[in-house]
């Protein structure tokens, strides 16, 4: 796929539902009371894996649109899932089930299997789960088991981690808490909150109660900020820009690229702030203008995790050096995105330099040549490339497009309806 160099970029869009919430709908919504009516669900590769597994554990869902389901709640039925991509469904449905009765096996394709998932099964261990992992990766075998209540001092700043343990305390004995090293994304105790669970939320803790039933009824996903954030990048970028992207998800966990854009230089503006269920939401509009460098720090890097290749690209164009630390976890996403972000924002001619835990970006305000960028096989590297084609002054061919659908299938028909070329 080649992306050519945007004149302009204009425009009113709205993106998919949110690729987190829709897993945790569907993944609570399985061992939730009767039926759950989720609404504008965001149907992509992970999360059509998230149904898929579901139901392989006996679970019935009906695809009423779309974006929109209705998932029967029920008793899981042991099985082998396929997780696909997922690193999300394979971590969260790990501590769903620890605690049912039978055996379940998690496999996933050749990129999760490489993933670490230690890092699930020693607390859910702890919980007295049974618990196998090959070598520290998937496949992973769960053998149903008690678990009882654990207070457990997290030592990566993970949401999935998190939220593993928090699903296996709802079938645990007793209360469980997670103390975080760092907030990050709180979508799993805001839905459990909805489902009636009691949660105990503090600033870098959060406890859960064992819950017998869980009712959902309806959630409403919120469009996804992790979709819209390259959007967002093109606009701050490319002179002229000005997007606005209606009814995206604002949760503070999630949506601290916006304040990096305002402190970077762009113009930022959110309108019409409203809730979905107990989700932020907002209308937001970027807009460009001369951009500054910035620094990341280790706090900041789970509120925008999923965005920091984009923070790299931006700051390609920003006068000064950029430096952006604490993210070593990119290191063991969908691939190693410190050197897929380095190699690719090199090869089109930018200035970046890897570090053990980030990049240092040295900045030049005007246009990279172009070039080629490998996604390998990674949704948001591939999206990263084709930014880069937009700011660029000759294209990018991005090697492995397609890897876009894992997250957001419309993303080039979206991106084509605001350049102006
Ligand atoms: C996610 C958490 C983050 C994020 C991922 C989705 C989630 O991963 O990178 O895209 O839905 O909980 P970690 O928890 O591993 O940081």
């Amino acid at each position: 796929m080649r992306v050519e160099p945007a004149a302009a970029l204009d425009g009113h869009v709205a993106v998919p539902g949110d690729k987190s919430i829709s897993h945790r709908a569907v993944l609570i919504g399985a061992v939730a009371e009767g039926e759950t009516h989720v609404r504008g669900f965001g149907r992509a590769g992970d999360t059509q894996a998230t149904i898929d597994a579901v139901r392989a554990l006996g679970i019935d869902v009906d695809d009423v649109a779309d974006d929109e389901l209705v998932v029967h709640g029920s008793v899981l039925r042991p099985g082998i899932v396929d997780c696909a991509n997922a690193g999300t469904l394979m971590r969260l449905l790990a501590g769903l089930v620890a605690g049912r009765s039978g055996r379940f096996e998690l496999t996933g394709d050749e990129s999760l299997s490489s993933r670490p998932m230690e890092r699930i099964a020693e607390p859910l261990r702890r919980m007295g789960a049974h618990v196998d992992t090959t070598d520290g990766h998937a496949p992973v075998v769960i053998e149903g088991a008690p678990l009882k209540g654990i207070d457990y001092d997290m030592p990566v700043a993970s949401a999935q981690v998190k939220s593993a343990v928090l699903l296996a305390g709802l079938t645990a004995k007793g209360a469980t808490t997670v103390v975080e090293p760092a907030p990050t994304r709180d979508h799993t105790e805001l839905m459990l909150e909805a489902a009636g669970v009691r949660v105990h939320r503090r600033a870098t803790s959060v406890t859960v109660e064992p819950a017998s039933t869980l009712r959902l009824d309806e959630v409403d996903v919120p469009g996804d900020f992790s979709s819209a954030a390259p959007l967002f990048a093109a606009a701050a970028l490319i002179p002229g820009g000005d997007l606005t992207v209606h009814a995206v998800g604002l949760n503070p966990r999630r949506a601290r690229l916006l304040d990096v854009l305002e402190r970077m230089g762009a113009r930022v503006a959110i309108f019409n702030r409203r809730k979905a269920g107990r989700e932020p939401v907002g209308d937001v509009q970027v807009q460009h203008d001369q951009l500054v460098a910035t620094e990341i720090s280790a706090d900041e890097v789970p509120l925008l995790v999923d965005e920091l290749p984009l923070i790299a690209l931006l700051a390609t164009q920003a006068h000064g050096e950029t430096v952006v630390r604490g993210a070593a976890e990119l290191r063991v996403k969908e691939t190693d995105r410190i050197a897929a972000v380095a190699e690719g924002l090199r090869a089109v001619g930018a200035h970046v330099r890897s570090r053990e835990d980030g990049w240092t970006i040295t900045g030049v305000p005007t246009r990279f040549r172009g070039g080629r960028v490998d996604a390998r096989g990674d949704h948001r590297i591939a999206m990263l490339g084709a930014i880069a084609g937009l700011a660029s002054s000759e294209g990018v061919e991005i090697e492995g497009a397609e890897a876009v659908a894992i997250s957001f299938p419309g993303f080039f028909d979206l991106v084509d309806s605001v350049v102006k070329r």
